[in-house]
């Protein structure tokens, strides 16, 4: 058991959010098979202002997905605070996630996602606005920074603690690799051991092995597993076992979640979403 804020969490496994994925249903299933803690796809701060009808609707919880997280994504401080206080009184999230992580065009062209990594002024208020119009704790999920020459995931998240987050995610790519590459759990370390709330390490999490290795290369207080939740869903279920016995090495995760994904992965949708972001 671990806690973000006021809120207590079973184990240290997280399902990442990806967006057209982790709804509800995703989200429950992601609980059932074992994630500790659940995050929605990203929710956009300026749809809910001029209250877009789909995006409500991307609000919604159910019952067995707690405690979960809804994921915010904007740099506007009023439109977020309007958003954080809309979350707030509409739905029973127990956590508000702000994307400062998603390096897709569109998202960074409208100044949101890994685009606020370079504007840690702006980043600070859109977090101080969030934490001001909620009573939940408030988490932040970010990248190691914008490119190889701008690495700043240690002060950012540092700058991110002192606006009010009360955790931080940490994807150990930088936004120009998108998702090439390897992710380094070096810079997962690095801001381990700049921040005081608790840091919770992700990328290219698939095997059992692999969640040891970031747990003891970073020293995170837990892992979040995107993709392979999504191809195999059973990433939570063993990792959270094997977490709980002591005995991570060695242990090939098992492949549980297929069937509460084969449906939404073939679907056009899913597919669209995936090129999108990926
Ligand atoms: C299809 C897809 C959708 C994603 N959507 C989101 C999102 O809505 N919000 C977010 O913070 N990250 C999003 N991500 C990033 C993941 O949460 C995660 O940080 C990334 O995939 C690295 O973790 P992994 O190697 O375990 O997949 C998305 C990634 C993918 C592949």
């Amino acid at each position: 058991m671990w806690n973000i804020g006021s809120v207590s969490i079973k184990n240290r496994i997280a399902a990442a959010p990806l967006a057209g994925i982790s709804n509800p249903v995703y989200r429950s299933m992601c609980h059932a098979y074992g994630a500790g803690l659940v995050v929605s796809e990203m929710i956009s701060d300026k749809a809910l202002h001029y209250e877009n009808k789909k995006t409500k609707e991307m609000c919604a919880t159910v019952p067995d997905e707690h405690p979960c997280a809804l994921q915010l994504f904007g740099s506007d401080p009023v439109t977020m605070a309007e958003a954080s206080a809309y979350l707030t009184e509409h739905t029973d999230c127990d956590i508000i996630d702000i994307n400062m992580g998603c390096p897709v065009t569109k998202v960074i062209k409208a100044h949101s996602g890994s685009w606020l990594l370079q504007h840690p002024d702006i980043a600070y208020d859109v977090v101080k606005a969030v934490k001001d119009n909620t009573n939940r704790p408030v988490t932040v999920k970010m990248r190691a920074g914008w490119d190889m020459q701008h690495i700043n995931c240690a002060e950012f998240a540092v700058l991110m603690q002192e606006a009010g987050a009360d955790a931080i995610a940490v994807h150990g790519r930088t936004k120009s690799q998108m998702y090439n590459g390897t992710s380094n759990n070096e810079y997962i370390r690095m801001v381990k051991e700049a921040v005081t709330v608790p840091v919770i390490g992700n990328g290219d999490i698939h095997t059992v092995e692999d969640a040891r290795r970031m747990f003891e290369e970073t020293g995170c207080d837990a892992v979040m597993i995107g993709r392979d939740c999504w191809a195999d869903r059973t990433s939570c279920s063993s990792s959270a076992a094997q977490w709980k016995a002591k005995s991570l090495r060695n242990r090939r995760m098992k492949n549980v979640w297929t069937w509460c994904l084969t449906m939404p992965r073939s679907s056009a949708r899913i597919r669209g979403n995936m090129s999108a972001c990926a």
